[in-house]
């Protein structure tokens, strides 16, 4: 059993969480450009919010990876209640083997699952080698370079995060979610420095890696609602190019 296995649900239903649109998901779609005709691996792509959203955007072929036999459930549920042309594949992305190469990876929250170095090292090399020569790897994570002090709050956006204070490598950052329905459910990720990141990046062989600052939509520009997420950012995007 996997830990998303019990919370698959809640998960999903986390996307309405107002940060989710105004910040991750119109980031990720910034830092991806035009995904027209782009063949896509969304690495660790639960119940397949991204991967729905990468097939409407129009690339040509968007296969979703996830270890969790349940979010992979809720995937497919959907694929056949509304067919996109969604494939999805139960595997640990790890050790996950490509038919062949694709021209973007996709990975929203998959490497603050890496415990270890060499466990994060094993994530980046199956990333880097499932891109054709060029291709770029974006993605979401938890926000290794500002590691909370006790518990910082984030409440009013449907979030908690917390971990030891100092944080070591291996650590647990335990995120507390609270859905719009006012349902709470919780998972764990692990730090990482980001010195470890920068190498696992280097070693997998990409090129240019580079933390990106999340950005909000222009719909929401000057809400002071905003301001405490992005001065105190939990999560932060990035990319690399093979
Ligand atoms: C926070 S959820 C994100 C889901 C999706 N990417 C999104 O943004 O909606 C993290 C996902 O990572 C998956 N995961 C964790 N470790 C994994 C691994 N080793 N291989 C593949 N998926 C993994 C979990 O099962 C879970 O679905």
């Amino acid at each position: 059993m996997q830990a998303y296995d019990s919370i698959a649900e809640e998960y999903r239903d986390s996307k309405q969480l107002p940060f989710r649109d105004h910040l991750e998901r119109y980031t990720l779609f910034q830092l991806l450009g035009d995904v027209r005709g782009k063949t896509v691996l969304d690495m660790a792509c639960g119940e397949g919010f991204y991967t729905r959203l990468l097939k409407r955007a129009g690339a040509s072929e968007v296969t979703g990876v996830d270890i969790s036999a349940e979010m992979i459930r809720l995937a497919e549920d959907q694929e056949a209640r509304h067919p996109l042309g969604c494939r999805y594949v139960r595997a640990d992305a790890a050790a996950f083997q490509p038919e062949g190469t694709v021209d973007r990876v996709v990975a929203m929250y998959l490497l603050n699952y890496a415990r270890t170095a060499e466990e994060l090292g094993r994530f980046c090399r199956a990333c880097h080698d499932a891109l054709k020569p060029g291709g770029r790897l974006i993605g979401v994570n938890d926000n290794v370079r500002n590691v909370p002090t006790g518990t910082a709050s984030l409440a009013k956006y449907g979030l908690e995060r917390s971990c030891p204070n100092p944080a070591a490598e291996g650590d647990v950052i335990r995120y507390t979610i609270t859905n719009t329905d006012g349902r709470r459910f919780r998972f764990d990720n692990f730090y990482l420095t980001p010195e470890t990141y920068e190498a696992a990046f280097r070693k997998a062989g990409f090129r240019g890696f580079r933390w990106v600052d999340f950005r909000l939509h222009p719909s929401q520009k000057g809400n002071p609602f905003w301001d405490d997420f992005l001065s105190n950012p939990p999560i932060a995007a990035f990319m690399a190019t093979r």
